[in-house]
């Protein structure tokens, strides 16, 4: 028995996930971004249905968490460390084709927000690194000190959805070296301005920029879900709760509309 962790992450849409799922008896499920291990959890604590998990995630601190909450289930429970833009690879490795059900919840846990020395957050002072995983090469340091200005505004517009990405890019490289988060948050905010009084950090969307870019995530994401497909037992369900939530939103307004063809748009 491990010691016990503190559990940082509250994991979102819990009830629509489970639903979406709609665990069967023995079923085999995938959680391709397992962190702490919510998710996970309530799908294998489904009362008797006796399911199996493959939990996949890059942030080995999430792992022993997620490693420590889902012990009590026993074999029934399988951790890998790994990207699921590989995700037929360890499905395969591990035993988990054909899924039952295959669970994308994208972005930055909590863990990894409030933990400084991740780099990740504009207002914790850390050194520039925001990967998820540790084994990845690229750094936000590298991004931020090496990239050439056009490639960075180019990040920051299309990951940040930011309109004056140009004016940041400017600052960012008149700046270099910028080592940590602080400082990165103090030269994108005096680039941006104050603006309107929106409560939203002005480094916020660049900041999620240069994740998005340090990560890959939009590639990871391209070759995770054309994989889903191929895991997946025939009629399946696929649920990322952002994919669900755009999918129906695509239904309902133009600009969603838009939002779907980004997400599927290949990255630079
Ligand atoms: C929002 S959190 C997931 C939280 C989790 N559902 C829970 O209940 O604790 C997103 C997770 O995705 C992981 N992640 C991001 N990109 C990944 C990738 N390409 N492969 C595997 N995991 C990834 C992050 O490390 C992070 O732990």
């Amino acid at each position: 028995m491990q010691p016990a962790r503190e559990v940082r992450h509250t994991p979102v849409l819990l009830p629509e996930v489970l639903d979406s799922l709609d665990i069967r008896s023995g079923g085999a499920y995938i959680d391709c971004t397992v962190g702490e291990g919510g998710h996970a959890l309530a799908v294998l604590d489904e009362p008797a249905k006796d399911t199996r998990l493959l939990g996949i995630d890059l942030d080995r601190d999430a792992l022993e968490t997620a490693c420590w909450r889902l012990e009590g289930h026993g074999g029934r429970a399988v951790l890998a460390e790994g990207s699921f833009g590989d995700l037929q690879e360890l499905a395969t490795s591990n035993g988990f084709v054909p899924a039952d059900g295959v669970l994308l919840d994208l972005g930055v846990s909590s863990l990894q927000l409030e933990t400084a020395q991740r780099g990740f957050s504009f207002s914790r002072s850390g050194r520039l690194d925001m990967r998820f995983g540790a084994s990845q090469q690229t750094t936000a340091h590298d991004l931020v000190n090496g990239e050439t200005e056009q490639r960075l505004a180019i990040h920051i517009y299309k990951y940040g959805e930011e309109r004056k990405s140009r004016r940041v890019a400017r600052a960012i490289v008149a700046a270099r070296p910028i080592e940590t988060t602080i400082e990165l948050a103090e030269v994108v905010s005096s680039a941006v301005g104050r603006g309107r009084r929106t409560g939203v950090h002005p480094a916020t969307r660049t900041f999620q920029a240069i994740r998005i870019a340090v990560n890959e995530e939009l590639q990871n994401l391209e070759r995770g879900l054309a994989q889903a497909v191929e895991v997946l037992r025939p009629h399946e369900v696929f649920d990322d709760p952002v994919f669900q939530r755009v999918v129906r939103d695509h239904h309902q307004t133009p600009r969603r509309c838009q939002d779907f063809d980004r997400l599927r748009q290949a990255p630079l």
